[in-house]
């Protein structure tokens, strides 16, 4: 069986753990203490983070564009390929829009924003009403991305209980069970 390439991999799994860490780091926010400045300190990870992600998103659609993937398994039936590609597809624009939306929300800080204290990052500039136009639309995203990241792993799940076909070695984990 054929796999990514090792950039491809190395971009996937640390991309993964990063979204999930954000997805995780949004949510709870809430729980987290403020007096001590400790919210602070997390909000602040989230954003040079969720920066960090909407960086390498481009550097992989630019890789993902460059280098031809591996082909999905024969038996797969064309509905099983459009989902596949069309949950792929989503994540790339959920990458992207969701970071997006993060920064352009976050504009109004008077606190400014730095990227984990080493440079500040640029200001749209961007008034109340679209702050709070973007602050719904990253909401609502965080809850799609969710929902994408369920579809994806039920997906591999179901390959490999029904199917007996373990597709996590073409993204680099473990080895092949059926040519
Ligand atoms: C892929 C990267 C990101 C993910 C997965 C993510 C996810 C989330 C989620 C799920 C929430 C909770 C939404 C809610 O219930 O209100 C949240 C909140 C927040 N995010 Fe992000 N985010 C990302 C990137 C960013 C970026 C780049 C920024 C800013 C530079 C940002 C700034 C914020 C802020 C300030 C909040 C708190 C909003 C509030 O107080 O209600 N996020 N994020
Ligand atoms: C935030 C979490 C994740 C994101 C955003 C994500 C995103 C993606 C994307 C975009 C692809 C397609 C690559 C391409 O052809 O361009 C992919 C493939 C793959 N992912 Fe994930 N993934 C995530 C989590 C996971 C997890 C938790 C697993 C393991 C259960 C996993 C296993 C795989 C496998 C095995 C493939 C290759 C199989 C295939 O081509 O469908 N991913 N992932």
């Amino acid at each position: 069986m054929s796999r990514y390439s090792k950039v491809a991999i190395t971009l996937h799994w640390l991309m993964a753990a990063m979204i999930i860490g954000n997805l995780a780091g949004g949510l709870l926010h809430d729980f987290v203490p403020t007096a001590g400045g400790q919210r602070l300190f997390v909000m602040n990870l989230h954003k040079s983070f969720g920066l960090t992600i909407l960086a390498l998103t481009l550097v992989r659609i630019g890789w993902r564009l460059s280098h031809k993937p591996p082909a999905l398994p024969g038996y797969f039936t064309s509905g099983e390929r459009v989902l596949a590609k069309g949950v792929h597809l989503a994540f790339y624009a959920a990458m992207l829009a969701l970071p997006l939306s993060g920064w352009i929300m976050a504009d109004r800080n008077a606190r400014g924003q730095s990227w984990f204290g080493l440079f500040e990052v640029p200001k749209f500039g961007v008034s109340k009403a679209v702050a709070e136009t973007f602050h719904e639309a990253h909401e609502i995203l965080g809850w799609t991305m969710l929902v994408l990241i369920a579809l994806h792993i039920a997906g591999i799940i179901k390959h490999i209980v029904l199917d007996r076909d373990n597709l996590l070695p073409r993204m680099g984990v473990g080895r092949a069970r059926r040519a």
